[in-house]
């Protein structure tokens, strides 16, 4: 008896600490708290899964019990025996036509299920916005496309969209296959080198969305992540023009030095900061860094701190990213920090 009221008190904890872990309770990067029409198909699809599998656990379970405690026929008895055969043939007749009747309404369901998603693209024709992402080992190099190529933008790790209008992702890889995935708002996409993947997506609700590289690409998978923000219109639009001008030029003496130590170091060769010389493509955009949430493809909060650590010692944070450490002399790595910070 006791053993029951432990198990009963232990088990509710222990089932708020498993949906805690899929982030059901906090509905941070997590499918069961869509923000989107295409998120809320997927939402509805799991619960009737869960519905199917959960009867399905316990008729199995309560079978298992059943003839386990019941007790055996005399097996003395020819006639027990042949009925015991009957009733073990229509059974397992009965439940492999149950089987096979779930599987095909699955099937049925999944079809109809990926025909809608992917209505949004039929539907959206111009209306729609498109984003070319390319995965990186380990991060995300996201650029706006627009019919004018002044407006065409280039960011990194962190894509803000407009919310109720549809989004086109048009997506590949430079290295190996990755795979885009942000919980919220819609099912995975691989993106796979030498070949674009489409998928399209809405958000319905502002707010901001973490998804994570759900294909494992090597040793920093884990550390490839990614934030959508998504904006009302108006305040999508102010942040679209604010990133299209270039970097702000140096304000104050640090930062100007700061500037200096950026193009006199090997940040250059990989970095863009568009304003200056600075115009290596194969790392993150810095133009705006400043303005990000997070850095190292949403590993850190961008914070001086962390940025500081991050640039003396990315190996350190991301074994075997692709930036080298950096030996920067004290004054001049935070001349480097004041600088970067006022890229807004
Ligand atoms: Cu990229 Cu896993």
């Amino acid at each position: 008896m006791r053993s029951t009221r432990f198990l009963a008190r232990s088990a509710a904890p222990a089932a708020l600490g498993v949906l805690g872990g899929c982030g059901a309770l906090d509905g941070y990067q997590s499918a069961l708290n869509p923000a989107g029409v295409q998120a809320e198909r997927i939402y509805h699809f799991w619960w009737f899964a869960l519905a199917i599998a959960s009867v399905v656990f316990v008729l199995v379970i309560g079978m298992m019990l059943y003839s386990a405690l019941r007790t055996p026929a005399d097996p003395g008895d020819p006639e027990a025996e042949r009925a015991r055969t009957r009733t073990m043939t229509r059974w397992v007749v009965g439940s492999v036509a149950v089987t096979a009747l779930i599987l095909l309404v699955y099937f049925v369901v999944d079809l109809s299920l990926g025909r809608a998603e992917a209505s949004l693209g039929r539907g959206a024709g111009e209306s729609g916005l498109t984003i070319e992402v390319q995965g990186h080992q380990w991060w995300w190099d996201v650029r706006y496309q627009d019919p004018s190529p002044a407006r065409m933008l280039r960011t990194a790790n962190e894509i803000h969209v407009p919310v109720g209008r549809p989004v086109k992702l048009r997506m590949t890889s430079g290295d190996v296959i990755h795979s885009y995935w942000v919980p919220n708002l819609h099912g995975k996409k691989d993106l796979i080198p030498g070949h674009w993947t489409e998928t399209w997506f809405q958000v319905d609700e502002p707010g901001v969305y973490r998804g994570q590289c759900a294909e494992f690409c090597g040793h920093q998978h884990a550390k490839m992540g990614l934030l959508v923000v998504a904006h009302p219109p108006e305040e999508f639009a102010a942040w679209y023009q604010q990133q299209l001008e270039p970097a702000p030029p140096p304000r104050t003496p640090q930062q100007a030095r700061g500037l200096e130590v950026f193009l006199a170091h090997p940040c250059v060769m990989c970095h863009t900061i568009r304003g200056t010389p600075a115009g290596g493509k194969v790392a993150p955009e810095l133009t705006h860094i400043g303005s990000r949430r997070m850095i190292a493809a949403n590993v850190l909060p961008n914070t001086r701190g962390h940025l500081g650590g991050w640039i003396t010692d990315p190996q350190k944070i991301k074994p075997g990213t692709k930036m080298p450490p950096n030996q920067i002399p004290p004054q001049d790595l935070q001349a480097l920090l004041a600088y970067l910070e006022s890229l807004r």
